[in-house]
C-alpha cells in the first residue's frame, strides 16, 4: 500500500493533487456558477432560511473549520462560528432556530464531535457532517452532509483531509453565496481557480528538496513560532500542530500581527519563525511583522508566492508556492508546513506515522 514511499505521512501528502480534486468531482456546476451536493438533504427554501452556521470539530479540522469561516463569511455573508466540539459539547450557547450545524470530521469516530452533534441534533437544528470515512457514525447519525472522498488517512498526522475539508468548505461556501449575494462572476471566478487547483498543488510538491535542506538547518531547534494572518492563520495553527505532534518541538501558531503583544518576547537566534507571506492585500502587513522578527534576530522561513523578489533579501529561507486567489491560499500554504514537519521528525528520529501519547482517531472523551 505504501508503494515507494517511506511513510504514510508522505505518501499522503503526495496524494493531494488527487484527493483535492476527488473532494471536488461533479461538484461544480459551471452555468449556475456553484457547486452541487447529493446529501444535504435540505429543500433550497430550508437553506434559504439559514441566517447563522456553527461549525464544530477538533485538531485539524477546526483548523479547516475556522478557514471556513472566513470563506463562508467572506462569500455568504452569513455569520459563522468556529467552536471546539470538546466546549460546544457542554457549553450550550443560544442557537436560534436558523442556525445550522456542520461537524466536521475525518474519521467520522471523534467522540466529541459526535457529541456535540448529538447535543445539536437533539436541540433540533439541522446537523451535517463534513467527513471522510463513509459509514463512520457520525456520517451516520448527521441528517445530511458531504463526504470528502479522500481515500484512506493513516498517518495520525492529518494532511490531504485537511485540504479536502478547505475544498469541501470552500464548495459551501460558493453555494452559500450564490443562493445570496455572490454574482454569476465572482462564482465563476472561484470555480476557474478550483480548477486549477490540483496543478498549483503539483507544482507547490516541487519545493520537497527544498524543504529537506530547511529541515536539516532547523532541526535541532527546540522553539517554532508560525505566523499568518487572514485566510492563512488558521493555515499557521496547523503548521505548529503538525510539527508538535509528529517532532515533539514546542510550536506556536497566530495571528502575525499578534506577535508585539507578548509572543515577541520568544524571538531569539534559536526561534524560527515560519511565516506565510503569499502576495494578497495583507502583503505590506505581514511583511512588516516579519521586519520586527528579523530585527530581533530571529530566523525567517517565509512561505512566498513564485515571483516575489523581494522575499529572499529579508528572509535567512524562502519555500515558494504558486500564486492563487487570497481566499483559496491555504490549499497551496499549507503543503510545505507538513513536509517541513514530516523532515524534521524523520531527522530527529520520531515515528513521523504513528506519534507518541496519540491516536488516529480519538474515540474517548
Ligand atoms: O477524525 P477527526 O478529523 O475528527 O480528528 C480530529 C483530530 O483528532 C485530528 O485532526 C488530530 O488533531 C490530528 N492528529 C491532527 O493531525
Amino acid at each position: 500500500e505504501l508503494g515507494d514511499y517511506a511513510h504514510y505521512m508522505l505518501k499522503e501528502i503526495f496524494e493531494q493533487p488527487n484527493s483535492i480534486e476527488n473532494a471536488m468531482r461533479g461538484r461544480l456546476d459551471e452555468d449556475e456558477a456553484t457547486a452541487k451536493f447529493g446529501g444535504l438533504n435540505l429543500s433550497s427554501q430550508q437553506l434559504r432560511h439559514i441566517d447563522r452556521i456553527v461549525l464544530t470539530a477538533c485538531g485539524t479540522s477546526w483548523h479547516a473549520a475556522m478557514v471556513g469561516e472566513y470563506l463562508i463569511e467572506e462569500f455568504a455573508r452569513i455569520p459563522v462560528e468556529v467552536e471546539y466540539a470538546s466546549e460546544l459539547r457542554y457549553r450550550n450557547p443560544p442557537l436560534n432556530d436558523r442556525t445550522m450545524i456542520f461537524a466536521i470530521t475525518q474519521s467520522g469516530e471523534t467522540a466529541d464531535t459526535l457529541a456535540a452533534m448529538r447535543e445539536c441534533k437533539r436541540k433540533g437544528h439541522p446537523t451535517l457532517a463534513i467527513c471522510n470515512v463513509v459509514g463512520s457514525s457520525i456520517a451516520r447519525e448527521a441528517d445530511g452532509g458531504v463526504y470528502l472522498h479522500a481515500g484512506s488517512e493513516v498517518g495520525v498526522a492529518s494532511t490531504k483531509a485537511f485540504t479536502s475539508q478547505v475544498t469541501v468548505l470552500t464548495l459551501l461556501a460558493l453555494f452559500f453565496g450564490r443562493m445570496r449575494h455572490m454574482s454569476w462572476q465572482a462564482g465563476r471566478n472561484i470555480i476557474r481557480e478550483l480548477r486549477t487547483m490540483p496543478e498549483h498543488v503539483e507544482r507547490t510538491l516541487k519545493c520537497h528538496d527544498v524543504v529537506q535542506e530547511i529541515a536539516d538547518k532547523y532541526h535541532r531547534c527546540s522553539n517554532f513560532l508560525y505566523l499568518g494572518r487572514l485566510y492563512n492563520f488558521p493555515v499557521a495553527l496547523e503548521g505548529a500542530l503538525k510539527l508538535k505532534e509528529i517532532s515533539y518541538i514546542h510550536a506556536e501558531g497566530y495571528p502575525a500581527a499578534e506577535m508585539k503583544h507578548g509572543p515577541l518576547a520568544l524571538v531569539d537566534e534559536n526561534t524560527p519563525s515560519v511565516f506565510i507571506v503569499p502576495k494578497g492585500g495583507i502583503y505590506p502587513k505581514v511583511i512588516s511583522n516579519l521586519e520586527e522578527v528579523k530585527a530581533r534576530k530571529g530566523p525567517v522561513i517565509a512561505i512566498a508566492c513564485e515571483g516575489d523578489d523581494r522575499i529572499a533579501d529579508l528572509a535567512d529561507d524562502v519555500i515558494y508556492v504558486p500564486e492563487t486567489d487570497e481566499c483559496l491560499q491555504p490549499l497551496v500554504t499549507s503543503i510545505p508546513l507538513q513536509l517541513l514537519a514530516y523532515h524534521i521528525a524523520l531527522l530527529r528520529g520520531c515515528n513521523v506515522d504513528r506519534p507518541r501519547n496519540l491516536a488516529k482517531s480519538v474515540t474517548v472523551e
